[in-house]
């Protein structure tokens, strides 16, 4: 008998309209294009207005999702995020409800850059088991809401935005089945990137000592180094795991935080450049939407095709890290909106 798994079956994503390039940054903040463009690879993202929150992003790629794989319902809707638009209760119903799924189990899975990945793995255990038939799989992040406006490393490089996959149930056999995963954490690592204020332990009632408190504070530099080793690590385990040689990775989709850290993973697993897949460039470090955005703009510019295998791979705050690989099925893909849309003018005096 053929083993029950969890299948991809539609992919959508979503980036809000207002750009900022790395010239706008350089107009309010100590730093430069040629700086930014160098260490990170990144020219622009984008961020969310005021009064736009992570459900407005996370409805519109899920509703991209739906309509890739042609269905407007599903059993179950996760949602991988760590800017949820509150603290209690999670956003995820509200984003079903929205989408007009009904009354569909959905809950919130905060993994940080590696919230989709754990959000995959979390559905694709429930529809391996029977608990869904189907599911609706969201990584969206909205880390402008949370960035200290002077900090001019954080700025550079997170933006905002939406990815969803749908997936259903069928069989290991067939194209675009999950394979396997390899997750994992290090919580003696947690203070490396945080937002330490806000939460239970220091609370948002109480006045912080220091207000950069309720901002994003990430040390670049060991998290760098980090990245490197833990996506390497996850990602040979796991392909070791469903039997695929290294080597023989069609394509590296994994989390886009620095082009730097793309390659040297690439170069760990014994991956030629032109199979490692990278649209940092243009969105920047989307945290839990960045693998379902890469893999949009990818399919999009046909640079991922019908039958590659893929492995996807993330790594963030947490620590956390894991991979999951497939091989990609067919599915038509809605190309990611805006952009080249209206530039967002956030220019200082
Ligand atoms: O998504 C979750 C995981 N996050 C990541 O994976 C991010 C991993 N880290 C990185 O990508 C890099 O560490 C950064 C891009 C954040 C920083 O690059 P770096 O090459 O590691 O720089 P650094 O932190 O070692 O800083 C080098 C210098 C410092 O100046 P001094 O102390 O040498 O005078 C920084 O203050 O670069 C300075 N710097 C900048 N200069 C101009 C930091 N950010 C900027 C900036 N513009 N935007």
């Amino acid at each position: 008998m053929t083993r029950r798994a969890a299948v991809l079956a539609g992919l959508g994503g979503w980036i809000p309209p207002m750009r900022v390039t790395n010239e706008d940054l350089a107009a309010q903040l100590d730093t430069t294009d040629e700086w930014i463009t160098s260490r990170t690879g990144i020219r622009q993202r984008f961020v969310v207005g005021p009064g736009v929150s992570t459900s407005d992003i996370a409805v519109e790629a899920g509703r991209r999702a739906l309509d890739s794989a042609g269905v407007s319902a599903v059993g179950l809707v996760v949602l991988a995020t760590s800017t949820p638009d509150h603290p209690c209760p999670a956003t995820a119903p509200e984003v079903a409800s929205r989408l007009g799924l009904g009354e569909v189990p959905a809950f919130d899975v905060a993994a940080v850059c590696t919230g989709f990945v754990y959000a995959l793995a979390t559905a694709a255990g429930m529809v391996d088991t029977g608990i869904a038939t189907s599911a609706l799989v969201i990584g969206a992040d909205t880390f402008s809401t949370i960035l200290d406006p002077r900090d001019r490393t954080t700025r550079a490089i997170f933006g905002d935005g939406a990815g969803a996959v749908v997936l259903r149930a069928g069989e290991r056999g067939e194209r675009g089945a999950l394979l396997g995963f390899d997750l994992g954490s290090d919580g003696t690592l947690a203070d490396l990137i945080t937002m330490p204020a806000g939460g239970s332990e220091q609370r948002s009632s109480e006045l912080a000592a220091d207000e950069s408190d309720f901002y994003l504070s990430m040390r670049g530099r060991p998290v760098f180094r980090h990245a490197v080793t833990r996506m390497s690590e996850t990602s040979l385990r796991l392909a070791d795991r469903i039997g695929w040689p290294a080597p023989e990775i069609d394509r590296l989709v994994a989390h886009q935080a620095n082009i730097r850290i793309l390659t040297a993973v690439g170069g760990e697993l014994g991956l030629p450049a032109d199979r490692i897949v990278a649209n940092l460039d243009r969105v920047g470090n989307t945290v839990a939407a960045s693998i379902p955005l890469a893999l949009v703009d990818a399919v999009g510019s046909g640079e991922l095709t019908a039958g590659h295998r893929v492995l996807l791979c993330g790594f963030g705050g947490g620590l956390t890290w894991g991979a999951v690989g497939l091989e990609f099925p067919e599915l038509p893909v809605q190309p990611l909106p805006g952009l080249a849309t209206r530039v967002l003018s956030t220019r200082t005096k």
